[in-house]
C-alpha cells in the first residue's frame, strides 16, 4: 500500500485548534517534511490549493503558500518520492497548466502529477473576479474534463486545436513534453459526478477516510464501480489523521487537548455559521462544532502498533491503492510514523 502526506502548505495543517502545533507554512518547513518522508520511504506528497481562509483566532489557513511553486522548490531538493500539486480550475488556463506541469516534471525527473480541484468555493475565486458565474456548480466536471483534454492533447501530440463549450484553441503548442508524454492526475470529488470524472479521466480517486470503516468500503466501492464502466485502472487514496503516541491512552489524550481547544469562529466559518454568536450556543451545539475541529478528516488515534493496525485494514479494502496522511506536528510526526508506524504494517512488507 502506498503512503504519501497531506503537507503543511497552510498555517496549522489540517488542525482548527488553539491547542495544536501553530505554524506558518514555509519553504523550510515543507522541505524537512520532504526530506524525511523521503529518507523514512514514503511514496508521495500531496499539496493543496486554498486561496481564502476562515479566520479565527487561529487565523486558520489565512496564511497559504501556492501549490505549483512550493511543488517545484521541493522537486529540485528531493530525488526519489512522487510530487503532485493541485491547480484550482477557474484561476488557470490548462495550457499554463500543462506547461508548468511539463517544466516541474522535468525538474523533478518524471516524479510529478497534478490534482484537478474543479473549484466549488466560490469566494476563493470571486475575491478575484474569477467564478464562472452559478452555471460552474452544476457543469464544473464538464469543464473540468475539457480542460484535462486539452492538457492530454498538448503532452501527447504537442498542439490542441480544440474548439469546446469552455474553451477554443487556435494551434496551441507545447514543448517540450513530460518524460512520459503524460502526468498522472489525482482527483479528489466525492459527488458521483466527481467520481464518474475521475473514473474517465484520472488515475487515482481520493476520499475522506471515516473512523467508520464499513464508510471507507462503501465510497471506494463507488470508484470502483465507475471504473469498471470506463475500463480504466483507478487507484483509491484514502485520506486519514493521524495521531500518535506510546500508548493508546497518550494518543487519546493528545487529541482530546487538540479538540478541546478548538476555534470555534473559524469552524463557524467553515460551516457556514459565520453569523452564529457562540456565546449564546448551547453546550450540545459547542460540543457537534469542536468535532469539527479537523475539518471532519477521519481520525486514527492511537498507539504505533494500533495505528498500524487500523491501516492494515484499510489496506485490504477493494480498490484501495494508499492512504495520504495528515499530521499534527508534520516534522516530528512524519519520521516517528516512518520508524514506529511503518515498520509494525503488514500492508509495507
Ligand atoms: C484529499 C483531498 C484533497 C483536496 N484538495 C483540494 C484542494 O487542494 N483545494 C480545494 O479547493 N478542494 C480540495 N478538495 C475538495 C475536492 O476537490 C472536492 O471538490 C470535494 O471533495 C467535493 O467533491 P465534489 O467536487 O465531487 O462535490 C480536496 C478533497 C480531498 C478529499
Amino acid at each position: 500500500m502506498d503512503l504519501g502526506i497531506f503537507i503543511p502548505i497552510g498555517n496549522n495543517g489540517w488542525m482548527m485548534s488553539q491547542n495544536a502545533p501553530q505554524y506558518m507554512p514555509s519553504f523550510d518547513l515543507n522541505r524537512t517534511v520532504a526530506e524525511r518522508a523521503e529518507a523514512a520511504g514514503y511514496d508521495f506528497l500531496l499539496s493543496m490549493v486554498k486561496l481564502r481562509g476562515f479566520g479565527g483566532a487561529t487565523e486558520f489557513w489565512d496564511h497559504n503558500l501556492e501549490s505549483f511553486t512550493l511543488m517545484a522548490g521541493l522537486a529540485a531538493v528531493t530525488s526519489k518520492i512522487q510530487l503532485f500539486a493541485s491547480v484550482a480550475l477557474p484561476t488557470l488556463h490548462p495550457a499554463m497548466v500543462a506547461r508548468m506541469a511539463s517544466t516541474i516534471d522535468d525538474i523533478s525527473g518524471g516524479r510529478f502529477g497534478i490534482n484537478i480541484v474543479s473549484g466549488w468555493n466560490q469566494s476563493e475565486y470571486a475575491q478575484m473576479g474569477v467564478w464562472p458565474g452559478d452555471w460552474y456548480y452544476e457543469r464544473r466536471y464538464d469543464y473540468a474534463t475539457e480542460y484535462v483534454t486539452i492538457m492530454k492533447e498538448l503532452w501527447a501530440d504537442g498542439a490542441s486545436d480544440l474548439k469546446g463549450e469552455f474553451f477554443q484553441l487556435d494551434d496551441c503548442r507545447l514543448s517540450p513534453p513530460p518524460k512520459g508524454g503524460s502526468v498522472p492526475l489525482v482527483c479528489a470529488g466525492q459527488s458521483d459526478r466527481g467520481m464518474q470524472f475521475c473514473a474517465e479521466v484520472g488515475d487515482y480517486q481520493f476520499i475522506i477516510g471515516t473512523g467508520d470503516l464499513d464508510v471507507v468500503r462503501t465510497d471506494a466501492a463507488r470508484l470502483v464501480a465507475a471504473a469498471g464502466e470506463t475500463g480504466r485502472d483507478v487507484g483509491v487514496y484514502v485520506l486519514f489523521q493521524i495521531t500518535m503516541g506510546e500508548t493508546d491512552a497518550e494518543a487519546e489524550a493528545r487529541w482530546n487537548h487538540y479538540r478541546d481547544g478548538a476555534d470555534l469562529e473559524a469552524i463557524a466559518f467553515m460551516t457556514g455559521q459565520a453569523s452564529l454568536d457562540t456565546s449564546g450556543a448551547t453546550a450540545e451545539k459547542i460540543t457537534e462544532m469542536k468535532g469539527a475541529f479537523n475539518l471532519n478528516i477521519g481520525p486514527i488515534v492511537g498507539s504505533h502498533a494500533t495505528v498500524a493496525a487500523k491501516l492494515d485494514e484499510v489496506a485490504a479494502i477493494e480498490g484501495i491503492k494508499g492512504v495520504m496522511c495528515v499530521f499534527d506536528d508534520y516534522p516530528s510526526a512524519t519520521a516517528e510514523f516512518g520508524a514506529k508506524v511503518m515498520p509494525l504494517m503488514q500492508s509495507r512488507k
